[in-house]
């Protein structure tokens, strides 16, 4: 079987029960998102449960005094993120009509969502096949093709995310995404991953040169 349904059919025996995978809302999608992004699952679970508590809707989280988004946030870190996401909840309540843009590219237009966050609502929301690339995304994908690459150079994402498009199947971006994140934090993890496990092990790169350890690539700390 080829890479991306062998990883489907993986992520569907072996996802865990997170609560923003009950929904493809997108204002409950991008708030995953953007506090998983410097925040491990454990630590931001009850944070986005309270969250949604709280706020119910986008247009309930900007009516909200920034104090109060600041407040619900304390103990995640990185007071950027909240301020940001407070801001880009009006930017969609007040100027948007309280509708998240449909797109990869519209999204792209919100304070705060790169790349990465646009690819992850716009696949995961709206089924739209772009790809994420993240951290996880480059060490599974160096791994299994032997990828060279410094991925703290310049061209790193721009080539990781080409060879994510190709793999990408037509119609299921939201669970090849997913697929790539849950696979990279559960089994493909950054050290000493247990291979002997792994539904890959006959065909990884990586693991057929003894290159694990020393994929991905990263140069610049
Ligand atoms: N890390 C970033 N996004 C995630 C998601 N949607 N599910 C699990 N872990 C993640």
């Amino acid at each position: 079987m080829e890479f991306s349904k062998s990883l489907i059919q993986w992520y569907l025996q072996n996802k865990r029960d997170l609560p923003w995978r009950k929904t493809i809302a997108p204002y409950q999608i991008w708030l995953s998102e953007i506090m998983l992004q410097q925040t491990r699952v454990a630590q931001g679970t009850p944070y986005f449960l309270k969250f949604i508590e709280a706020f119910p809707t986008v247009n309930d989280m900007a009516a909200a005094p920034e104090e109060q988004v600041l407040k619900l946030w304390q103990g995640l870190g990185y007071y950027s993120r909240a301020r940001n996401l407070h801001a880009t909840a009006k930017q969609v309540a007040f100027e948007m009509g309280g509708e998240f843009p449909d797109s990869y590219q519209g999204l792209l237009q919100l304070k705060g969502v790169g790349d990465y966050t646009a690819a992850a609502i716009a696949s995961i929301a709206y089924g739209e096949p772009v790809p994420v690339v993240d951290g996880n995304v480059y060490r599974v994908l160096a791994r299994y093709f032997g990828i060279e690459t410094d991925i703290s150079s310049s061209g790193a994402k721009k080539q990781f995310t080409e060879v994510a498009a190709t793999l990408l199947p037509k119609g299921r971006a939201s669970e090849f995404n997913q697929a790539m994140m849950e696979f990279g934090a559960l089994q493909c993890v950054p050290k000493n991953p247990d291979c002997s496990i792994c539904i890959f092990n006959a065909e990884c790169a990586a693991f057929l040169t003894g290159r694990v350890n020393q994929l991905p690539v990263k140069l610049k700390k």
